[in-house]
Formats: C-alpha cells, sequence, structure tokens
C-alpha cells in the first residue's frame, strides 16, 4: 500500500509561489465598506469582487439581516425538507420567480450546490446527453460529472458547434444544454439569441441558464440574461446565486413548477444540505427590494463600465471586449500576473489574478470587476495606476498579443443559416 497523503507532501505549486513572497490567495479582510476595504491596517480600492450592486454594506439589507437573527436565530441546523424551512425560505422563492419570470424557484444553500443538485439529478447516466460551454463554471462540470450522463462540450459561445453536436444526439435520448449566461473569468455574454435559434430545431431539448453573473447586472431590472434578451420563455431553467448582486451566500434554480418539485425531491445537494441561514436569506430580500427602490445602481453600474473602459481603451491596455462588469486584463505569464497583482496592491488596489488550470496555461489574466457603488474618484485611481504599471509590465496592447481565441469570442452566424444547417 502507498501512503494516499503523498501527494499532498509532494504537493509544490503553493509552497513556492509562498516562498517567492508572491502568494496571492487567500488575503485576509479586516473591514469592508464595499468598494473600499482593509487589508493589513490599509485601505485599498477594491476591483476584484463580485458585488456588483454594491449592496454588501447598505443599511436596509443589513437591517433585513438583523431582524432575521432577532426573529429566527442565527441558523436552520438542518435541511429545509426536514427542519430547516422558514417562511424567509418560501418568501424568497415566489420573489426570485417573480423577479426572473418563471413559475416556481427552489432555494439552495449554495451556488455550487445549486448547480451539483439540479445537474445532477436532471441527466440520467443512461438516457441522458449533457451539452456544455468549453467555458462553464466549475460547478456546472461537477453537476455534469455526478449526473453520469454522457457529457459533451462544445466550443465556448459557438452556436454552430452546437448545432452540429446537437445533430449527433440519437433520437432516442434526452438532451440538456447547459450553459453561463455571462461567463465568469471574461465576461462574455451568452448569444443567447442564436442558441435559441439552433435550440427551437431540436424542440425536445431543454436548456439550463447559469447566471450567476447576469443577475442584477443585466436586463431593464436587473433580472438577468434571458430578460435582457427578452428571452425568458425560451430558457427551461434559470439558475443564480446570492454571492455575487445579492450580497450574501446560496443559490436558486428557477422554472416550471412540476420540474422544480422533482428538483426538489431528488436532488441531494438539497435534500441532504442544511438551509441557508435566515439571515443570508433576509439579505437577498432586502437586496431585492433595494432593487426595486434604487434603479439608479443598475444605471450607475453600466455607467461604470464605459468609464472603465473608456480608461483601458485611451492607455491602450490589453483588456479582453466585454460589456458586464468582469473586464479582464490580458497579461499572459503566471509570474508576472502574480507580481503585478502585489504592485497593484502596493499602490491601493485590490484586484485577483485568474491562472492555470482556470484558464490556459500562460494566458494568466487579471479580472478585474466594478460595483454601481464605484465613485469616479475611485475608478481614476484604478485608471492612473494601471496607467503608471501597465508599460512596464509590459500590457499595454503595442506590448502583447492577446491570443485570438479570447478577443474572437461571440461567433455570429445568421439565424437563416443555422436554420437550414439543422
Ligand atoms: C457561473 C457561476 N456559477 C456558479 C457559481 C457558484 O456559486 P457560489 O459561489 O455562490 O456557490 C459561481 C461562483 O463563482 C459562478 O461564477
Amino acid at each position: 500500500m502507498v501512503d494516499i497523503f503523498k501527494k499532498c507532501f509532494d504537493f509544490p505549486d503553493a509552497k513556492f509561489v509562498k516562498a517567492s513572497g508572491l502568494y496571492p490567495f487567500f488575503k485576509a479582510m479586516e473591514a469592508s465598506f464595499g468598494t473600499t476595504v482593509y487589508y493589513e491596517g490599509k485601505p485599498v480600492v477594491m476591483i476584484g469582487s463580485n458585488n456588483y450592486l454594491g449592496l454588501t454594506s447598505h443599511p436596509k439589507v443589513i437591517q433585513r439581516a438583523k431582524e432575521a437573527i432577532d426573529q429566527l436565530g442565527t441558523g436552520c441546523t438542518g435541511s429545509r425538507c426536514l427542519n430547516g424551512n422558514t417562511v424567509l425560505h418560501d418568501r424568497l422563492e415566489e420573489k426570485l420567480a417573480a423577479l426572473v419570470g418563471k413559475e416556481e424557484a427552489l432555494v439552495f444553500a449554495t451556488g455550487f450546490l445549486t448547480n451539483l443538485g439540479t445537474i445532477g439529478c436532471l441527466a440520467d447516466p443512461e438516457s441522458d446527453v449533457i451539452l456544455s460551454d468549453a467555458e462553464n463554471h466549475a460547478s456546472i462540470i461537477e453537476g455534469c460529472r455526478l449526473s453520469k450522463a454522457q457529457v459533451v462540450t462544445y466550443r465556448h459561445n459557438d452556436m454552430l458547434d452546437l448545432q452540429n453536436k446537437l445533430k449527433e444526439i440519437p433520437s432516442e435520448k434526452g438532451c440538456l444544454i447547459v450553459t453561463d449566461g455571462v461567463f465568469s473569468m471574461t465576461g462574455d455574454i451568452l448569444n443567447l439569441p442564436e442558441l435559441v435559434a439552433v435550440k427551437k430545431t431540436f424542440p425536445e431539448a431543454r436548456l439550463f441558464l447559469d447566471d450567476a453573473h447576469g443577475l442584477g447586472v443585466l436586463g431593464a431590472k436587473g433580472e438577468g440574461t434571458a430578460g435582457h434578451f427578452g428571452l425568458t420563455k425560451e430558457v427551461d431553467l434559470i439558475m443564480g446565486t446570492f454571492s455575487k448582486s445579492f450580497a450574501s451566500i446560496g443559490g436558486f434554480v428557477a422554472g416550471e413548477s412540476d420540474v422544480i418539485d422533482y428538483i426538489r425531491h431528488k436532488a441531494r445537494a438539497f435534500m441532504f444540505s442544511a438551509a441557508m441561514p435566515p439571515a443570508s436569506v433576509a439579505t437577498v430580500l432586502g437586496c431585492l427590494e433595494v432593487l426595486e427602490e434604487e434603479p439608479w445602481r443598475l444605471e450607475n453600474l453600466r455607467k461604470n463600465i464605459r468609464i472603465i473602459k473608456n480608461g483601458f481603451e485611451k492607455m491602450g491596455l490589453a483588456y479582453l471586449p466585454s460589456d458586464t462588469p468582469i473586464i479582464s486584463v490580458f497579461v499572459g505569464d503566471e509570474g508576472k500576473a502574480f507580481t503585478l497583482v502585489k504592485d497593484l496592491f502596493e499602490h491601493g488596489i485590490f484586484v485577483t489574478p485568474v491562472c492555470y488550470p482556470a484558464v490556459p496555461f500562460g494566458q494568466a489574466l487579471l479580472r478585474t470587476s466594478y460595483m454601481a457603488t464605484h465613485t469616479e474618484k475611485e475608478l481614476d485611481k484604478a485608471l492612473e495606476v494601471f496607467a503608471k504599471l501597465a508599460p512596464q509590465y509590459g500590457i499595454l496592447r503595442n506590448q502583447v498579443e492577446i491570443p485570438k481565441e479570447l478577443t474572437h469570442r461571440t461567433q455570429t452566424y445568421s439565424f437563416d443559416a443555422l436554420l437550414q444547417g439543422a
């Protein structure tokens, strides 16, 4: 027998980076005021979080969380199915279903568990095929693995490839198309209109949309990617998390009542995991109230995205095209990305690197992301620091070539061509 822990003792990667003093992960925050956070006693401008609407420190949201603790205590101490359900969970499900325009919603303890539980119980090993975008989130990949169904990956946002792969599915099989609405590392928006055109030619295929980064960002009311395109009816299941715009933790899936009821009784990640704590549920309810009462947040978020994109464009930075708050900068070399992150931090800017295996080796990015509550002063500071450091790190467009696959992201075909190909 060999020691199962041997791989741990031999694991060099993190130790090596820590020894170099450049390890950028697990930094412990001491205080947060949304756009400004404190590390090691020092304030820095946060451009590395998913707090898109800036609601983590909103007084009403905090108040709702406190009221929930007073009413229901700090934890649910069990599964919703048994002893852990509360009136707040039920109310939240109603509100979420209304927000995304579906019959019913089901709230899980995290977004990861939502994907694991939902995809894991919907697709069957023998009879179903899952078609999954190549850049889907890790929790989708794990949900696919859990289901043990055949998984076919199609090229990122490439609807012709999706169509070709759909054609290969035997007629006796079921099919679930699974995709992010906004892709988490690069901020690309799903080409939903073309996906829907393709799907219409395979009427039995079902579509599951993970809108973790689209909710509270896209759509007239922040209802997400499907609403943004006016295609809510064409999406069978919409999934979201509360760990981004909704300032909490937890997740949900919404769709037709019968389908949600099946998931409620079959998803083991739901049935056998404790309920979200009352304060976390009330936080999301508070966020939904604020989303309705303060539409300026969505407008401001969009304005801030424009300010940053204009700034990056003017300085000639090698950033990836995006219309969402996620605007990634291409660095390439992993070591250079870590050094740059440290340098940015020392200049008062918090940002996170994205490196292998989240992206291909040698294609490291800095994932910058913005909030509705960033002030122009904070954004100007971030732009100033980037303008100062970018030339010395060689991350201007005239210094580094962004791989084509990162810039030509949304394949566009004519609907007619897609329909003829079906
Ligand atoms: C696209 C996507 N789906 C699902 C998840 C998982 O959600 P959570 O972190 O809330 O569990 C994430 C989190 O990063 C995500 O980006």
